[in-house]
């Protein structure tokens, strides 16, 4: 029975699709638009439905959950090494399912929510947008049998750039073992999204990881490199454990978007000290990067595969791609599955959930007409309820989350409060 249930799971994962292709963008020129807004932050200015993708943010973040088997791994282990390897690489899996996704996910309204349960993978997450300006996402994730929580509250500083679109998602990422009684914290590289108004549309991760273990101040530190001038780096992330006297105690390396590996730094010193061809790259100065910059436009052409150094230990592989993706806005089969309204959820939902949200539903129906008018409608809505709310001073509140501190980094985070899922959506606002 056991076996048949998972063939039957699988069968059903494996071939979930959305409901449409997508539409070209071909006829549509964003340069007529951006021409005017160059340095401007992206959340004010009005791009069309079509360079959007059908998932609002909240959706969207909830794809850090993808690898969620890593922090089931973790948990498992009883070294503490082994452990933050491999929370490590569910820190750079969480920002794999970004290759090559250009489409902007909806902005989610203020008080929106977005709830998520994999049975299959022992968790479940809540999600809310808990400010509008600027905009704040706040997410909790919990596994059914209290082994770990993942949360973070998200503010996705978005810049354009003339070619380019820069995303810095400001907002730390708390991962707690509660097992292991260990908290990690860190923050996710920027991302740059290039040749936005011609050519080929690129996405770019850089910047430095660090993975702080609260428990000791043992950290792991991951460089996110910038393609560079050959294209050398493109995708490539590499970085190294160390304890809290900072003895390096594991060499972590390969591409965000394919693979990671961890290998003992003697194994690695070695390694690059045979291997010319590579030796002078580490020596290389770590060069300030920028999306600003005009001279990695395009991307380059190599795309070597990650050179496994013999002695590594693979610690993730990324999932390939379902192979109607490309006509699907380059979605992940994790990412098909996000916005779908399976029978009876709608009532079981809080009426706030992004899966009752009407231009992103018309988007996903490839229903661009219906989408935009919708977006335009909800956006009017939520503007009209701010003007109501200060007419009588009154202040948002928010429903599930609450600011607080951060209890591992002493900074300002948006906490759970919990009590979601018992369902009493009685304080919901209205807001499609
Ligand atoms: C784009 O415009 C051309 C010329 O007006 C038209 O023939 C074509 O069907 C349009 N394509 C899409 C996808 O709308
Ligand atoms: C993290 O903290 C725990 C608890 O103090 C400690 O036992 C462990 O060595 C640390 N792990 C790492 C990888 O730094
Ligand atoms: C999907 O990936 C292809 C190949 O890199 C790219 O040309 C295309 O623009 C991407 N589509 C979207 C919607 O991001
Ligand atoms: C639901 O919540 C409201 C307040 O938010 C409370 O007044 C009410 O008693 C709750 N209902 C149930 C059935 O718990």
């Amino acid at each position: 029975v056991c076996l048949l249930q998972v063939i039957l799971w699988f069968r059903g994962f494996a071939m979930k699709t959305l409901p449409a292709e997508m539409i070209s963008r071909n006829n549509f020129s964003v340069w007529s638009i951006l021409k005017k807004c160059i340095g401007m932050e992206l959340s004010k200015i009005a791009m069309p439905v079509v360079f959007n993708e059908p998932l609002s943010f909240l959706q969207r973040i909830s794809e850090y959950m993808e690898h969620t088997h890593l922090i089931h791994k973790a948990c498992s282990l009883s070294d503490s090494i082994d452990r933050m390897q491999v929370v490590a690489a569910f820190a750079v899996s969480a920002v794999a399912s970004q290759w090559e996704r250009t489409g902007k996910p909806f902005n989610p309204l203020l008080g929106e929510t977005y709830e998520l349960i994999r049975e299959d993978e022992g968790y479940r997450l809540i999600s809310e947008q808990v400010s509008h300006h600027p905009p704040i996402s706040a997410f909790h994730a919990q596994s059914l049998k209290q082994e770990f929580e993942f949360h973070g509250s998200i503010y996705p500083k978005l810049k354009f750039w003339g070619k380019s679109v820069e995303a810095e998602p400001k907002g730390t990422m708390t991962l707690e073992l509660l097992k292991h009684k260990e908290a990690y914290t860190w923050t996710n590289p920027m991302c740059c999204v290039h040749n936005i108004i011609l050519g080929k549309l690129w996405i770019e991760q850089y910047g430095t990881v660090e993975i702080v273990n609260h428990s000791t101040g043992d950290k792991c530190v991951l460089n996110f490199k910038p393609c560079g001038m050959f294209g050398k780096e493109l995708h490539k992330v590499e970085g190294h454990i160390q304890d809290k006297s900072k003895k390096k105690r594991r060499v972590i390396y390969g591409k965000w978007t394919e693979c990671m590996y961890s290998v003992d730094p003697k194994v690695y010193d070695a390694y690059k000290k045979s291997d010319k061809k590579t030796g002078g790259d580490s020596k290389k100065l770590k060069q300030e990067h920028s999306c600003e910059g005009e001279e990695a436009d395009e991307m380059p052409d190599v795309q070597e595969t990650v050179t496994v150094i013999p002695g590594s230990a693979l610690l993730w592989r990324i999932t390939p791609r379902p192979p109607h993706s490309a006509q699907m806005y380059n979605f992940t089969s994790f990412a098909m599955t996000l916005n779908e309204l399976e029978p009876g959820m709608e009532r079981l939902m809080a009426p706030t959930d992004c899966r009752l949200r009407p231009d992103i539903r018309a988007m996903e129906n490839a229903d661009i007409e219906t989408a935009s008018s919708e977006k335009e409608r909800l956006e009017e809505k939520q503007r009209a309820a701010r003007r109501e709310r200060s007419k009588d001073e009154e202040e948002w509140s928010t429903r599930w989350f609450q600011l607080g501190t951060n209890p591992h980094t002493g900074g300002e985070d948006w906490l759970y409060t919990g009590g979601y899922f018992d369902r009493n959506y009685t304080d919901c606002p209205n807001i499609y």
